[in-house]
């Protein structure tokens, strides 16, 4: 017999029956489609931590467990086999390409680094010290004013032309955003390097002499990429979904991802790690901040610990901090304030009754920023990395929405508890 599950209002005795949907991997769900229809009731959810918001085939995360898979691959498998290409390929198409799909992928990407000149007039327009999320919000939106060519989001073709413009621009954008900060030339995209090694190619070089990208930290970059690619039905992710469920074309609403990924209890978490270890400053200073983040009264939190869905260790700050101790290694820092800082806060909260009981973890982004600031990526920069990665997931569930037959712009209800209907009163009689 099929599942459901019935509702009972225990006031009148009605009751109500909803088929239950099972996926091919984790919980449940209780199709309440119906449920406003049948009952004259609303369900109350916010923050979604009981709500599937659509059907998906790209990401899943088992969170007690400690498991991400995209496509049905474990993240661990793809950060050490694949590179972003790859990765961004499996994402989009549903799987893995063979060699001869892999290399024209990445001739198609790599064919779209570059920006429209006149996108060189917007950086002009912002001040030297924008922060580059900023900058990008702005530049990735604005891209809806140069290509019209690609915006009718029912043409397949259409749709495919922007996701990959999306992808290929997105280190271009950042980079930028860097180099406008600093006050230096804009460096052109390289048609001869891979994904990763372009964007430090573009960070780092300038037109003055030769700059050789390291392979290792390109590497270290690559690896970064692929474990921030996608994350299922996240924030920024359900904010591009959101946008993009009105019909909007897919610049606005990847710009729309990045402004809600900007946040410090999402990707600005990386940053927000780097400031508290500065803060924090010294090893002895760390039980005061670990008081804190217990202290109810106090709204201090240990950045890059916790997570909404795992409630296990996160797989890739796993992944993340093996690729700290390459990074660190090859660029020979051996006494870092801030890492020994990090280490020993990891080492207190793992051992900490309170961070145990409520399964706080350190997550991607407590490594993230440590690699990244031995990097030579300044602080404000981190989390526009971020969204350069999260760039393909967001394009590829964009564009699993607007090809899912049930799709409807995003609606969610309310509890409203503002004042009833009440008689207007004119401004003479107001008191
Ligand atoms: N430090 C101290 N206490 C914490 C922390 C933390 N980092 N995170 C959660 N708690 C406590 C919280 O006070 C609450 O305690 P109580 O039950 O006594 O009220 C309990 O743990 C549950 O917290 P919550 O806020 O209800 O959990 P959530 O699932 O809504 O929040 C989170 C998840 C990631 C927003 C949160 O853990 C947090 O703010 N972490 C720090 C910011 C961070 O590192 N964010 C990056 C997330 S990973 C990258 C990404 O995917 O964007």
């Amino acid at each position: 017999m099929a599942k459901t599950v019935t509702v009972k209002e225990n006031e009148s005795g009605k009751s109500w029956t909803y088929p239950v949907l099972s996926g091919s991997a984790g919980p449940d769900v209780v199709d309440i489609r119906k449920f406003y229809a049948d009952t004259d009731m609303f369900t109350y959810d916010p923050g979604f931590t009981s709500t599937g918001s659509c059907e998906s085939k790209i990401t899943f995360i088992d969170g007690d467990n400690g498991i991400l898979l995209h496509r049905g691959y474990p993240i661990e498998e793809l950060a050490e086999n694949c590179n972003f290409e790859e990765v961004a390929f499996l994402m989009l198409n549903g799987e893995l390409p063979n060699a001869e799909q892999k290399s024209k992928f990445e001739h198609d990407i790599t064919y779209h680094t570059m920006l429209h000149e006149q996108v060189r007039s917007f950086y002009s327009g912002f001040r030297r010290d924008a922060h580059p999320m900023a900058v990008m919000c702005g530049v990735a939106g604005a891209l809806a004013a140069f290509y019209h060519d690609s915006l009718d989001i029912t043409n397949p073709a259409h749709r495919k032309i922007s996701s990959y413009r999306l992808i290929a621009k997105m280190p271009t954008i950042a980079a930028w955003a860097y180099k406008y900060s600093l006050g230096q030339p804009f460096v052109y995209p390289r048609n001869d390097l891979g994904y990763a090694e372009n964007f430090l190619y573009m960070m780092f070089a300038t037109p003055c002499e030769e700059y050789k990208v390291n392979p290792i930290l390109a590497k270290a970059m690559d690896r970064i990429l692929i474990l921030h690619a996608d994350h299922e039905q996240n924030a920024s992710t359900s904010t591009v979904r959101l946008a993009g469920s009105s019909g909007a074309n897919p610049f606005a609403c990847i710009a729309a991802g990045i402004a809600s990924l900007w946040g410090p209890a999402h990707g600005g978490a990386n940053e927000a790690v780097l400031t508290m270890l500065k803060e924090i400053g010294d090893k002895s200073r760390i039980p005061e901040f670990i008081k804190r983040a217990k202290d109810k009264n106090d709204s201090f939190r240990l950045m890059g610990f916790g997570h909404r869905v795992y409630k296990n260790y996160d797989p890739r700050a796993r992944i993340m901090s093996r690729t700290c101790s390459e990074v660190l290694k090859e660029l020979n820092i051996k006494d870092n304030p801030l890492l020994d800082i990090a280490m020993e806060l990891e080492r207190i909260a793992l051992e900490d009754e309170y961070f145990i009981e409520k399964k706080l973890y350190p997550n991607v982004d407590f490594y993230s920023g440590i690699i990244f600031q031995a990097m030579g990526i300044p602080v404000t920069m981190f989390t526009a990395l971020f969204a350069l990665a999260r760039t393909t997931g967001w394009v590829t569930q964009w564009n699993e929405m607007i090809e899912d037959p049930q799709q409807k712009i995003g609606r969610p209800r309310q509890l409203y508890t503002g004042a009833p209907k009440r008689e207007f009163v004119p401004l003479k009689k107001r008191k």
